[in-house]
């Protein structure tokens, strides 16, 4: 059996990953909170969020680094709960990667392979390293090489093993940014070439959005919301997924009734329209979010059928961004909101009174929730640290 990758359960393709209703608590912590989702096989999945909600611990669940307190781990439709981790269709790059600091580069990429008594190791090998663009360092050994260069290896040291499913940690974490963005492509590339299904944390919100084909948005331990990159973007469902992918202009009102298809709220300052099919509460207390690029500054009130208007108010500062320039506009008791406009050559200056609009159909609806509080996190993690 030790002769065939599929005798180890490793497979040429991608497989179903599910976790059902998984939970991780650690004494007095909670790090996974029922955990529930399907990353079908072949996909490109990132699980995104803020430090310390459960990324990490949730990839060694899945790797079998940790035992679930409560839930199941599918793989191919293959309960792996209790299966051991070596033995899993498994493997991870991990947020800290580790080579064999005694091999080179290439004994450490067909480590795995020889292990396994798979053919032609070396050849494979060269192969991976070539991949991600290294192979003219395979005799080098990993103190010779920089920090980006040994996360590449530890990319390629995976890859090389096929394995249905690859976790990855943070594997561009080290990376310049230049570097970082060249890997994602390539990445996305080994990722459609190869048909594996992966799974990659990060909490660089650009890079999920970028390489994956579903992010899931994850805060303290559970799952706020998944889907298509653009549809978490245009219509978020939560305050927490408004503000930490991309940023929103939030207002807290009240419905106070209907105009057809559109719910009319009452915001301290102003009446904002949302349609309803946008809206995840329909009556009560509600939170109108529109993001900054779908606003527009105007010197005089506009009249524009379907937009919302506010305003006047005065630009308290602007910020030049080469492609396009960042506005904050303070009105009166609505507060500060952030306009991105596109550069046409107009900028308008601070201390001008201006007015507001957007597009009616470009607002959501979101339950009313106290803002995201990053030092909650900390706070949370310093009482683990102290029991
Ligand atoms: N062995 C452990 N014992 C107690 N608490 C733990 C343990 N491992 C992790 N935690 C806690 O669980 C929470 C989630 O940790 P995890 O490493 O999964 O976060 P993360 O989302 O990967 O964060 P980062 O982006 O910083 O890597 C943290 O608050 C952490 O302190
Ligand atoms: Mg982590």
């Amino acid at each position: 059996m030790a002769n065939e990758p599929s005798g180890r359960g490793f497979a040429q393709s991608g497989a179903d990953l599910e976790l059902v209703h998984v939970t991780k608590s650690f004494p007095g912590f909670t790090a996974v909170d029922d955990l529930s989702l399907t990353i079908p096989a072949g996909s490109f999945f990132a699980l995104l969020g803020p430090s310390g909600c459960g990324k990490t611990t949730t990839l060694r669940l899945i790797a079998g680094l940790e035992e679930p307190t409560a839930g199941k781990i599918l793989v191919g439709g293959k309960d792996i709960t209790n299966t051991k981790a070596y033995q899993r269709p498994v493997n991870t790059v991990f947020q800290s990667y580790a080579l064999f600091p005694h091999m080179t580069i290439l004994e450490n990429v067909a480590f795995g392979l020889k292990r396994r008594k798979i053919a032609e190791p070396l050849k494979l090998a060269h192969e991976a390293l070539a991949l991600v663009e290294l192979d003219h360092l395979a005799q080098r050994k990993p103190q010779q090489l920089s920090g980006g260069q040994q996360q590449r290896v530890a990319l390629a040291r995976a890859v090389v093993n096929r394995p249905a499913l690859l976790l990855l940690d943070e594997p561009l974490g080290a990376l310049d940014l230049k570097l970082r963005r060249q890997m994602q492509i390539e990445l996305k590339a080994i990722q459609s070439e190869v048909g594996l299904t992966f799974l990659h944390v990060t909490h660089d919100q650009e890079e999920a959005m970028t390489m994956a084909d579903t992010v899931a948005v994850m805060n303290k331990g559970k799952i706020e919301q998944m889907g298509a990159p653009a549809e978490l973007y245009e219509l978020p469902h939560t305050r927490f997924v408004a503000t930490f992918l991309g940023q929103s202009n939030l207002f807290d009102g009240q419905v106070t009734g209907t105009e057809g298809d559109t719910l009319v709220v009452s915001v301290p300052g102003a009446t904002l329209h949302v349609s309803a099919a946008r809206s995840q509460v329909s009556a009560g207390a509600i939170t109108v979010g529109v993001r900054p690029e779908k606003l527009e500054i105007h010197r005089e009130s506009p009249k524009a059928a379907g937009r919302q208007v506010v305003g006047p108010g005065r630009v308290i500062d602007t910020s030049f961004a080469g492609v396009s320039t960042q506005y904050v506009v303070t009105v009166p008791e609505l507060g500060d909101i952030t306009v991105f406009e596109q550069n046409d050559g107009d900028i308008v200056a601070v201390g001008e009174e201006v007015w507001l609009s957007w597009s009616i159909g470009h607002a959501f609806g979101l339950p009313i929730e106290a803002p995201f509080d990053e030092t909650d996190l900390s706070t949370r993690a310093l009482a683990t640290a102290v029991q």
